[in-house]
């Protein structure tokens, strides 16, 4: 087993980028692009429009700037958004949208995403979702091949496939859940790349504690508005930031490789970056921790059996 110091970088996260105005969105492309970082997206973000509007950065950019760019951009391929088919043909045809979205031939990395509408054995199977992304893999179309999703005991199952490269988990690892912990030690020690998303919740750890907040996607509790109001408490007695901290969570975390944040415009490119490079004192985690577990919404108990 191998257990590797790798140091872990900040993903710039584009599912909502092309929801908007596209002037806007493809000037915050271009400062994705720009910024050196990995970005990841998917076929399906904004209806395809995120890896279009990537697309469209990537052409505004001079050349030398293009294949360095290209290059950090990660993908995901997804079902059917008509008939939710995901097999192996359904994979080849959206890697080939994405491609022709981008305007490249080959990605670093590829997902399978969101792998509800199959079964684990389905997706596992001849003529199955991953054969078609083993067969990308072994072609060169994509470096390496991941599986990205939510519920921790979904990826354990993935992962046990041993076919991957790559895993990518969401609103797990965060102030308020660490569900997905033994799972990010389990991947780092097969030596994947681990990728953490949305250590903001999405919102909650983002914006803060306050009425009308949410986590997961989904109004947070009262309860959970409560914890998190104590932990920004903290925060502010040693002068930082609860984004910073939420951040800081997932970026001092040996077992994974890369944060995946959402990122809307430069402007938030810039507030990211500052986030990042903030310092935390210690006592800060010994009194988060004296907070006890907080009141996270998310149950995956469901998915641990075989279909
Ligand atoms: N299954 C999957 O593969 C999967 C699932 C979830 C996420 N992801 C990836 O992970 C990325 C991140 O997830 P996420 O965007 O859902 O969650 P997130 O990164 O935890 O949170 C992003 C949210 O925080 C807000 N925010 C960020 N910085 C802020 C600031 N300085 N002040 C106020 N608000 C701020 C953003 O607001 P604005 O929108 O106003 O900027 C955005 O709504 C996604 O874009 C996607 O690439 C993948």
């Amino acid at each position: 087993m191998t257990s590797r110091q790798r140091p872990t970088v900040l993903v710039l996260g584009t599912s909502g980028l092309g929801s908007g105005d596209e002037e806007a969105a493809v000037e915050t492309a271009v400062a994705l692009l720009r910024s050196e970082h990995l970005i990841d997206t998917s076929n399906n973000y904004s209806g395809g429009a995120s890896e279009r509007i990537l697309g469209l950065g990537l052409a505004a950019l001079a050349p030398e700037e293009r294949i360095a760019a290209a290059r950090r951009i990660i993908t995901k391929v997804d079902r059917d958004p008509e008939t939710g088919r995901f097999d192996a043909d359904r994979v080849l045809r959206s890697v080939e949208e994405s491609l022709g979205r981008l305007g490249v031939d080959t990605v670093p990395l590829l997902h399978l995403h969101d792998p509800y509408v199959v079964t684990v054995r389905e997706a596992l199977a001849r003529g199955g979702a991953v054969s078609a992304l083993v067969r990308l893999r072994e072609e060169g179309v994509a470096a390496t091949i991941g599986v990205a999703a939510g519920p921790v005991p979904l990826l354990q199952r993935y992962l046990d496939s041993e076919l991957f490269d790559a895993v990518l988990c969401h609103n797990r690892y965060t102030l308020v859940d660490r569900s997905a912990a033994s799972m990010f030690r389990d991947a780092h020690e097969r030596g994947w790349q681990v990728f953490n998303a949305a250590p903001f919740g999405g919102d909650l750890l983002a914006r803060g504690p306050r009425a009308g907040a949410r986590y997961h996607y989904r109004p947070a509790s009262e309860e959970l508005v409560d914890w998190t109001a104590q932990a920004e408490l903290v925060c502010t007695r040693h002068g930082v930031s609860l984004p910073a901290v939420a951040l800081a969570l997932s970026l001092r975390e040996q077992t994974i490789d890369g944060t995946v944040v959402g990122v809307s415009s430069p402007a938030r490119l810039d507030a990211l970056l500052q986030l990042a490079a903030t310092v935390v004192p210690d006592a800060v985690w010994d009194e988060l921790d004296a907070l006890g577990p907080a009141p996270s919404p998310i149950d995956d108990s469901g998915y641990g059996d075989d279909e």
